[in-house]
């Protein structure tokens, strides 16, 4: 069974897009101007059909999810899920009516017609429209992707839109050529460049009114396409600006915060150094967090859920730091979903000696020094991967040093509650940091 996620499948997907987007183009241009499928048209009319009859194929061999969420590779019930839904419609695109037309009006078939050749051929040509259904697995692949984060949402959906245009207007102006709309003195590619030309004027009802209908059906079908944009044009209106702004929703959110912040700073004529150092603390927190506190999005989520993400955004500090090493996973577990996020600025202090400690931090990015309680020696400088403030929470104590941040600094921190858990629950672990602890407090 082929997983519906795998690159290969994946990469096949977008290979069966292109040739369904090819039909849906192609199929409608070859019913209305008629022309005869060779070169390079009629090795595509041979190989599509191909195309098509493969991903059938893989279809059959493709798991999928269950609306519970159930990942279901059972050979007989992706079989049945798979004729319940896309079979007809794939199947009914394997017939390469094209070709059959064309042998039919060629070849000594004719005779054997039970109609007119002529009415026959219109039939298997109006078939081939059949393929188009195929669009519609368009709908399946896009939402997939939109789970994916190669690209944002509303960036897919914009696209997705402007596709659905592009294909419809296509249609229309082919249908114009079909009424009759067609100069004979003219090569294909005019022709249906003016009728294109027709299309987008009304659809966007600029209209200017140089080619207009003359019989019937063609006032009748000009109203209809005049309906269709009028309402693409409303929604197209309405929702492109909220679209458009939605496309990075955290860039937006992002810039509106800060656009607030230097309002304030500039009304209340906080000094320029200031409103540097903050520009520059909220640049820093939009480079390496895209603007988000880890902690709000967390909040909302399941147990295990909350546990997986915090697992993976912590997986930096908890690989950097050698005390984490040979910890084991249930530790690691505990550890990572208390871990709190904080930034630091260069110059900035963490704690001052005789503080009261209720946190413990481990360093992420950046570096601190330890400076003595008399403020006049460093006493360490501590990277990435290090950690500290642990003595004052082991023995419920005051700091015994000063700690700055020397640059930008992103740095986790441990409540008191969740070291004092740990405690209980891991002795190997707390001793190793009391060793450190007592090592560090003999050099003070
Ligand atoms: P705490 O006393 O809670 O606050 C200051 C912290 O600085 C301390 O915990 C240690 O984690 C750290 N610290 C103190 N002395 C040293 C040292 N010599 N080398 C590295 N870190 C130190």
């Amino acid at each position: 069974m082929i997983h519906p996620h795998n690159k290969y499948k994946e990469a096949w997907d977008i290979l069966v897009i292109i040739a369904t987007l090819y039909i849906a183009v192609e199929t409608p241009l070859w019913l209305i101007f008629d022309y005869e499928q060779v070169g390079i048209i009629g090795v595509l009319a041979i190989i599509m059909p191909l195309i098509f009859l493969a991903d059938l194929l893989v279809c059959f061999k493709t798991g999928y999810f269950s609306p519970t969420g159930k990942y279901i590779a059972d050979t007989q019930k992706v079989a049945k899920q798979y004729l319940r839904t896309w079979f007809f419609i794939d199947a009914l695109s394997i017939i390469p009516f094209d070709l059959i037309a064309e042998y039919y009006t060629q070849t000594y078939l004719q005779q054997l017609a039970f109609a007119e050749p002529s009415t026959f051929v219109w039939v298997l040509k109006l078939l081939a429209l059949v393929r188009l259904l195929r669009l519609l697995h368009i709908f399946g692949i896009v939402r997939r992707w939109m789970q994916h984060d190669f690209m944002s949402p509303n960036m897919i959906r914009l696209g997705f839109v402007i596709f659905w245009l592009s294909i419809v207007a296509h249609w229309i102006a082919c249908g114009w050529v079909a009424l009759g709309m067609i100069n004979p003195a003219l090569p294909n590619f005019d022709n249906y460049l003016r009728a294109l030309y027709w299309c987008v004027t009304t659809l966007t009802t600029i209209g200017y009114g140089d080619i207009t209908p003359t019989t019937n059906i063609q006032i009748i079908y000009t109203m209809m396409v005049q309906m269709i944009g009028a309402a693409a044009y409303g929604y197209l209106i309405g929702n492109l600006a909220s679209l458009l702004t939605n496309i990075d929703v955290a860039k937006a959110n992002f810039r509106d915060k800060m656009g607030k912040v230097e309002n304030f700073v500039r009304f209340h004529h906080v000094p320029k150094s200031i409103q540097e150092e903050i520009h520059n603390y909220y640049q820093y927190l939009w480079e390496n967090r895209r603007g988000f506190s880890d902690s709000d999005i967390l909040e909302e989520l399941p147990h295990s859920l909350k546990l997986k993400i915090a697992l993976y955004l912590n997986k930096d500090v908890i690989e950097k730091v050698p005390l984490f090493k040979h910890a084991n996973r249930q530790l690691i577990s505990q550890i990572a979903l208390h871990l709190q996020p904080a930034i630091y600025l260069p110059g900035e202090y963490i704690f001052k000696a005789g503080d009261y400690g209720e946190e413990m931090y481990f360093i992420s990015h950046g570096s601190v020094e330890v400076i003595s309680p008399d403020e006049k020696t460093i006493m360490a400088i501590l990277h990435e991967g290090d950690y500290f403030g642990e003595i004052a929470l082991l023995n419920r104590s005051e700091r015994t040093a000063s700690v700055r941040a020397s640059e930008f600094c992103d740095i986790y921190y441990l409540e008191r509650k969740t070291l004092e858990k740990v405690v209980k629950q891991f002795p190997n672990f707390v001793q190793e940091l009391k060793d450190m602890a007592n090592k560090r407090e003999k050099k003070i």
